[in-house]
């Protein structure tokens, strides 16, 4: 029997643990999102972390602009949140509308406030095996709903598909630090399922239905990253569900899966900045 990595199961659980600590503390963090631009998924993921946040006791402005706004006013946006002492944590939603350099923008983010840990000095210190102030949201996600069921990848062969910043460069990163042998692939990987099958965890992150049962081995562990609505406006992942039940261990549904973990990583670190930056800014 195929067990589901159930996302929204263990995310009740943590935000039940973070609802605790925040109601214990008299000063409370505030996160601050800005939104650029009308991309409707982009609108709707921001109206969730806010509400997310105000549910649990967790500060939020959102900040936004509309799809022609430049470089030079998001800049000097990222400039005041970073000098503010009560802003907590910034989030640029990505993506970007198309004239803005989207590596420019994140540079600006102050790393001690970098609650998506994009920057190059996060970025940079994951790379290199030290501690950044926290880590990529999704990618943390995807670790704690793996250690919530008890799979540990040190010693496995972890297949990751997609190379973004966001997911599959950083959770490569996190895995090889918990000693995984990870092996990346991505659009121009020419022979996919040979390599799948090879696998004991798959973590796919592509966005598009890429995932069968016979591209994988008896008793893997399949971890859905993707997300997208196919023509009849079905919320789907990467993996064919039915199919990859017959023959995984473990599978991550979508939705209910690595999205609510995602949310989850993103009130963690917010309160891990918080209570950083009260010691130290
Ligand atoms: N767009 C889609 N996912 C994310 C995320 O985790 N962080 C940011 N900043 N933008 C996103």
């Amino acid at each position: 029997m195929t067990e589901i990595l159930d996302g929204k199961k263990l995310r009740d659980k943590i935000f039940a643990g973070l609802k605790t600590k925040l109601d214990r503390m008299s000063e409370k963090p505030t996160l601050a999102v800005i939104l650029a631009g009308n991309d409707p998924a982009s609108q709707i993921y921001v109206r969730n972390k806010k509400k997310t946040a105000e549910n649990l006791g967790i500060n939020s402005i959102v900040i936004e602009y509309p799809a022609d706004v430049t470089e030079t006013e998001l800049l000097a946006k990222i400039s005041e949140l970073n000098n503010d002492k009560k802003i907590s944590a910034i989030l640029v939603q990505l993506p970007l509308p198309k004239q803005i350099d989207k590596f420019r923008i994140i540079d600006a983010i102050l790393p001690q406030k970098d609650v998506d840990g994009l920057t190059p000095y996060n970025l940079g210190k994951l790379f290199a095996g030290e501690q950044p102030y926290v880590y990529p949201c999704t990618p943390k996600g995807i670790l704690l709903l793996l250690d919530e069921y008890g799979i540990n990848p040190a010693e496995k062969h972890v297949v990751v598909i997609g190379r973004s910043n966001l997911v599959g460069k950083p959770v490569a990163q996190m895995l090889l630090q918990r000693n995984a042998t990870v092996t990346m692939c991505h659009s121009h990987t020419t022979n996919l399922p040979d390599i799948t099958k090879t696998a004991d965890i798959v973590v796919s992150a592509v966005g598009k239905n890429i995932i069968g049962e016979k591209m994988l081995k008896s008793n893997c562990v399949v971890v859905d990253v993707g997300i997208y609505r196919d023509e009849t406006g079905k919320v789907r992942g990467d993996v064919d569900f039915e199919g990859v039940s017959n023959i995984a261990a473990y599978i991550s549904p979508v939705p209910g899966g690595v999205g609510p973990m995602t949310i989850a990583s993103l009130m963690l670190n917010t309160v891990e900045l918080f209570e950083r930056n009260k010691q130290s800014l």
